[in-house]
């Protein structure tokens, strides 16, 4: 947690940009993993932790604009509580740690939200994204579930998108932190990429590790030979030589603060020519859109050259083919990266996608592009200082993407269908960097960077280079 002079002012900054009606902020719940008493590990929201700073269950949180008034709602523990959980400060205490002062009982909040709408004035929340708020949500405005998605506060959610969007000084500290343990947490994933070696191995050995140092991790690890599945959760798979692991994992560190990275790795560092001639492009994309990202730069711009760089380098290897400015108008590109270039990363791997993934990352100036791959990018907006973003090109053999675009000569122009049979059991190569935009560029948010070159990951396979 801050001091709590940082909640006071986040509040303050709050209550001046959303002008007028009474602002809702709902905690999470636990969440029962097989029955009530068997939880999923507790993960608070993160606008309210944001906000209000309290990482426990079943607390809302109230800031009435229009009396300059603010309240917690939640209850004290009970002795059974405290004789099956332990005893710790009163609910009171903690809230003044956030600088709250007034706390009410959390039976309290169906009166306080019923009579402000009673009286006509608006209740802003935010799009719910957990049942048990949708539930209480509904209860709470008398709204049918499906409508809440529709009716959140745009003004609000613009508000606090705009606030969590550009990061402080200590919440750079805190991603550092969380990028420490990414850090730590891959160069152990290398180490360990041996044949024989299970996937769930290695994953488990990772995100211990995360656990060890801070809450958890910050998204379920991907880690695979299969890297053509781009969120592939299977880890059933045992190393084999002349294989690549694609591994993307992170941490959340304890205040909360995510990491994302990714490597991919060829088994005993050992990579053939194919695989270090993909690596390389994948690298180059890399490299290149680090270079580009800085202030006043759409990040839709830099996700456009990662592309240019991919179509490129394939035709360089006889892949692909044609003009290179045609081939990205048609989103040939896209059959080896069907997803975007990075996302906003914050108290969220993907930062703050349950607000709108099209909200946080686009905007008046910038646009969602329609085109398959391209549409995924998550974060399009123009850069400045103070955001942090993933940078995670890559190259993907999907072999049933491939037989479909194929069967259907999509893009049959750009794309040399003959040749890509020679890569069916590829797999694929993802690397990812997390950065912070400065006033001049960028910088690592880390300031190690994991080995990147197939020379420092082998390196790094084999323990010659400890970092
Ligand atoms: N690290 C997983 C993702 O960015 O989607
Ligand atoms: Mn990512």
């Amino acid at each position: 947690m801050f001091t709590k002079e940082i909640y006071i002012k986040r509040r303050e900054e709050l209550k001046q940009s959303v002008k007028s009606g009474i602002i809702l902020l709902l905690g999470n719940g636990e969440a029962p993993m097989n029955y009530d008493g068997n939880t999923c590990d507790f993960r608070q929201d993160s606008s309210f932790i944001y906000y209000a700073g309290l990482d426990t269950p079943d607390l809302a949180y109230i800031l009435d604009i229009d009396q300059n008034k603010e309240y917690l709602l939640g209850d004290e523990l009970t002795i059974d509580d405290v004789v099956w959980m332990g005893n710790f400060p009163s609910l009171k205490e903690r809230a003044a740690e956030a600088g709250i002062n007034t706390v009410l009982p959390f039976s309290q909040l169906s009166s306080l939200v019923g009579v402000a709408m009673k009286s006509g004035r608006t209740v802003h929340y935010l799009k719910p994204y957990r049942y048990r708020n949708k539930l209480l949500l509904s209860e709470l405005l008398g709204k049918q579930i499906d409508s809440l998605a529709a009716d959140f506060s745009l003004e609000l959610t613009r508000t606090i998108i705009r606030m969590r969007l550009i990061k402080s000084n200590e919440e750079l500290v805190e991603l550092e932190d969380a990028g420490k343990t990414g850090y730590a947490m891959h160069i152990v994933a290398m180490k360990m990429c041996r044949q024989g070696v299970s996937e769930r191995e290695i994953a488990g050995m990772i995100e211990g590790l995360a656990i060890s140092k801070g809450n958890r991790v910050s998204f379920p690890t991907i880690l695979s030979m299969n890297g053509q599945t781009l969120h592939n959760h299977d880890h059933s798979g045992i190393l084999q030589k002349g294989r690549l692991m694609l591994c993307d994992a992170g941490a959340e560190n304890l205040n909360y603060y995510a990491s994302d990275f990714t490597r991919t790795t060829a088994v005993g560092g050992e990579y053939s020519e194919q695989q270090k001639e993909i690596h390389n492009i994948v690298l180059k994309a890399l490299n290149d859109s680090i270079d580009m990202a800085k202030p006043g730069v759409a990040y839709k711009t830099v996700n456009r050259n990662a592309y240019r760089v991919i179509f490129e380098g394939l035709r360089e290897l006889g892949l692909t083919k044609g003009d290179t400015e045609e081939a990205l108008e048609a989103g040939a590109p896209a059959l080896f990266m069907p997803h975007g270039l990075g996302h906003a990363l914050g108290l969220d791997v993907h930062d703050m996608e349950d607000l709108g993934e099209t909200l946080t990352g686009y905007d008046d100036r910038i646009k969602r592009d329609t085109l398959f791959g391209y549409r995924s990018l998550r974060f399009g907006k123009h850069l400045e200082p103070g955001l942090v973003l993933t940078v995670e090109p890559g190259i993907y053999f999907i072999p049933q993407l491939i037989e479909k675009w194929k069967a259907e000569k999509t893009n049959a122009d750009f794309i040399r269908f003959d040749t890509l049979k020679n890569y069916c059991n590829f797999g694929g190569i993802r690397l990812e960097d997390d950065i912070v935009i400065t006033p001049q560029g960028c910088r690592p948010v880390y300031e190690k960077r994991l080995p990147v070159t197939v020379e420092e990951i082998r390196a790094a396979v084999n323990n010659e280079r400890i970092n």
